[in-house]
């Protein structure tokens, strides 16, 4: 009996002894540091960085330049040479897209010429996802294997990063003037209408350019300066054989009649650049 009570006491001591032992050992020590994951630089990744879930839908969809730019810094830093490897300087050398009017500054890099010169700016709001519709680095062809892109998708055309045919042939090709009823060429008879598209266009098709890549108020206003700005995007700098079939959105005292050429024409914007922009209230 006395045994036993002495075996009780001792655990009892034993155990509270312990108690106060954790206790302490809970105390904060002051020689603690947290231990904090070092932050993963995404270039130290190829890999994950290339198959980012923003080079595919639907996050390329709704991505802001700023997320693409955080890798892709070059698109907008490269500068083109100062001289070519033979030697020759780039300022005394001339582009065949250097000669249109409207062309500023020196010889800038393709991004460059979309996003940041001043005429860029001023008429155009392009995103990288305007032309950047998705891109699989795995496989540049559509339809190839079960899980890339279906064959039909227009977007996603067979070894490019961009669409060309829903993206520059906009800005890029010849100037319809057949389907105007001129008697030929821009450059041929442009004296003979004033050199002024807003002659015929103050009155014809007059809802355009009313898209989020676009500053369709700053467009007008250039066209009322002369042709030159509008000829640009509409034959002046083309290197398509064909012009790009635009919606025929109806305007008023739009003729009743179709004309045959239009017969097959949208009569909106692609809806992914609709988004509700009404003309003159882009900031
Ligand atoms: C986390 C970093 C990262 C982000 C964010 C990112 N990219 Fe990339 N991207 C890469 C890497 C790495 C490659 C592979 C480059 C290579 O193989 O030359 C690549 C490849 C590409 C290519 C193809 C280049 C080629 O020559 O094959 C395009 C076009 C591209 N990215 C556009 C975009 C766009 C547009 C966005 C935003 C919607 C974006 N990227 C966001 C890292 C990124
Ligand atoms: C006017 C259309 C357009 C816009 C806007 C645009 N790109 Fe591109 N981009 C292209 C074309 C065309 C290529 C060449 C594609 C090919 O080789 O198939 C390209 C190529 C690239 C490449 C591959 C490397 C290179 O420099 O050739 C990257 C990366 C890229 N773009 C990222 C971007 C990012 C980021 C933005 C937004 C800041 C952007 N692009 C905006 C059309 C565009
Ligand atoms: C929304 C209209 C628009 C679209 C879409 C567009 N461009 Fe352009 N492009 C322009 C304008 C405006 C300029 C002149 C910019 C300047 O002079 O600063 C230009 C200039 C150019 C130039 C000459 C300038 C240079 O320095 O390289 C090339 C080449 C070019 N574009 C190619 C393309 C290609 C390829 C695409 C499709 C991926 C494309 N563009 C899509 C409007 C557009
Ligand atoms: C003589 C009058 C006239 C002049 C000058 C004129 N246009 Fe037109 N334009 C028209 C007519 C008419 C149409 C077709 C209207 C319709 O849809 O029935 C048209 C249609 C267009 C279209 C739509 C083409 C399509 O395929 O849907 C564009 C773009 C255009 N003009 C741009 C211009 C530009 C840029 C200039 C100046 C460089 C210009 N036009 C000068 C009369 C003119
Ligand atoms: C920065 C390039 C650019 C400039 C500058 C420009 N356009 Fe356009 N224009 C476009 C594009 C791109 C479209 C197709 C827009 C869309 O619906 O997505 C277009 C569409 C049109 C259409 C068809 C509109 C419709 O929906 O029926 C006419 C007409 C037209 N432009 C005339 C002009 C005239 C006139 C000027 C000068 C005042 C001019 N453009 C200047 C790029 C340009």
């Amino acid at each position: 009996m006395k045994q036993a009570l002495a075996a009780a006491a001792l655990t009892l001591l034993v155990s509270a002894g312990f108690l106060l032992w954790i206790a302490e050992d809970m105390a904060p020590r002051a020689e603690f540091v947290a231990h904090v994951e070092p932050p993963q630089a995404a270039e130290t990744d190829y890999l994950r960085a290339a198959y980012s879930p923003l080079h595919f839908r639907p996050a390329i969809e709704t991505a802001e330049d700023a997320q693409c730019l955080a890798c892709h810094r070059e698109v907008l830093e490269d500068r083109v040479r100062a001289a070519s490897p033979s030697g020759l300087k780039t300022e005394t050398l001339r582009a065949w897209y250097q000669e249109t009017p409207t062309y500023a500054g020196e010889q800038d890099t393709f991004h460059r010429r979309h996003l940041v010169t001043p005429l860029a700016k001023r008429l155009m709001n392009l995103r990288c996802n305007t032309c950047h519709q998705g891109h699989d680095p795995r496989e540049e062809a559509q339809g190839a294997a079960a899980d890339s892109a279906r064959q039909d998708d227009a977007g996603f055309t067979l070894r490019k990063q961009v669409n060309p045919e829903t993206t520059c042939l906009k800005c890029h090709g010849q100037f319809p003037w057949q389907l105007m009823g001129l008697p030929g060429p821009w450059e041929a008879h442009k004296a003979a209408f004033g050199d002024n598209c807003l002659n015929c266009h103050a009155a014809i098709r007059t809802k355009r350019h009313e898209v989020t890549y676009l500053n369709a108020a700053e467009i007008e206003q250039a066209g009322k300066e002369g042709a030159d700005a509008c000829y640009g995007c509409h034959g002046g700098r083309s290197w398509y054989r064909i012009g790009y079939p635009y919606p025929r959105t109806p305007w008023p005292d739009m003729p009743a009649e179709v004309p045959e050429w239009a017969k097959n024409r949208p009569t909106q914007s692609e809806a992914r650049f609709l988004g509700g922009v009404a003309q003159g209230t882009r900031p």
